[in-house]
């Protein structure tokens, strides 16, 4: 991204995914991965022959990798350059990489105008300085008639989105000024209305906006591991502070997981999120 396009925001959102591919593999991509299959029916029609997809802010590949296996022509792209190796490595047979990948940041792609058939973007525009930009990029790079969709969370959130920040809150560790919060003005209401305007806003026309509410089903040890890892804000926050209060978190997290356990052990997770999707205007 040009320097002068990127915001506070953007530069603490390049220092917390740095490092965190293999983390977030073994992690929270296995919470984003459920509503993979959403982005990819929002923008394939059956029939599509070779559809050229974008799949911005792949992180380490599903959503990319699903839409290779979709028989998509598929380019991975994401700011941090760890997760564009293991989104490329993730789809490779033999060592040998089935899906180009590509380092660039939102809101400024390397790519021309219409390039793409759709463009998905999961779980990004959360993790974007000017999500406003960053939606109108998606949609100029996808050709006109063509789908673009996208994924956030919504708020509020539900119970088991807010588990480990509630505990890092009891053990009175607080994020820290190095990450800074989304400047106000670019912030959007992360709701059904909200994303839709964005979308609009974008030039994407037809737009949809669905809430999704599921249970992501995981051992306590596994979900306080991608945090204790440093994988994402919350993770960096906790990582930043002194052994003792990471301590003290991870106590808070144990007793406070007991209201989310199902019978068979396992944490059982609300999670909410927003799938919105539209098309790039026929020119
Ligand atoms: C929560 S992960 C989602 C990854 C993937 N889409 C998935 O569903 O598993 C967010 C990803 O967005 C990337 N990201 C953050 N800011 C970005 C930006 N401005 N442009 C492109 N990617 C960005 C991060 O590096 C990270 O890989």
């Amino acid at each position: 991204m040009a320097t002068d396009l990127a915001t506070p925001f953007d530069r603490s959102e390049r220092q917390i995914w740095r490092g965190s591919a293999d983390a977030y593999a073994r992690s929270f991509a296995h919470l984003c991965a459920h509503l993979a299959p959403d982005l990819l029916d929002a923008v394939l029609a059956d029939g599509d022959r070779t559809p050229r997809l974008l799949d911005v802010g792949t992180g380490t590949g599903t959503v990319a990798l699903g839409a290779h296996e979709r028989g998509a022509d598929v380019v991975a792209c994401d700011a941090d350059p760890g997760m564009v190796a293991a989104a490329v490595a993730s789809a490779g047979v033999g060592g040998a990489p089935r899906l180009p990948g590509v380092v660039a940041a939102l809101p400024a792609l390397p790519f021309a105008d219409g390039s793409f058939d759709a463009v998905t973007a999961g779980f990004v525009l959360n993790h974007v300085g000017r999500p406003r930009a960053a939606a109108t990029e998606l949609a100029r790079v996808v050709r006109p008639g063509g789908r673009v969709a996208a994924t956030i969370w919504a708020a509020p959130p539900a119970a088991g989105q807010t588990l480990v920040g509630r505990a890092l809150a009891a053990a009175g560790i607080e994020r820290p000024a190095s990450f800074p919060a989304l400047d106000r003005d670019d912030d959007f209401p992360r709701t059904v209305d909200g994303l839709a305007e964005v979308l609009r806003g974008a030039g994407l026309v037809d737009v949809v906006v669905e809430e999704r509410r599921w249970e992501h089903r995981v051992d306590a040890d596994t979900w306080w591991a991608g945090p204790a890892s440093g994988v994402a804000t919350t993770g960096k926050t906790l990582t930043s502070a002194a052994p003792e209060a990471q301590a003290s978190a991870r106590a808070h997290f144990e007793r406070l997981a007991d209201e989310l356990r199902a019978d068979d052990g396992l944490l059982a997770l609300p999670h909410v999120a927003l799938l919105g999707y539209g098309q790039r205007l026929h020119g």
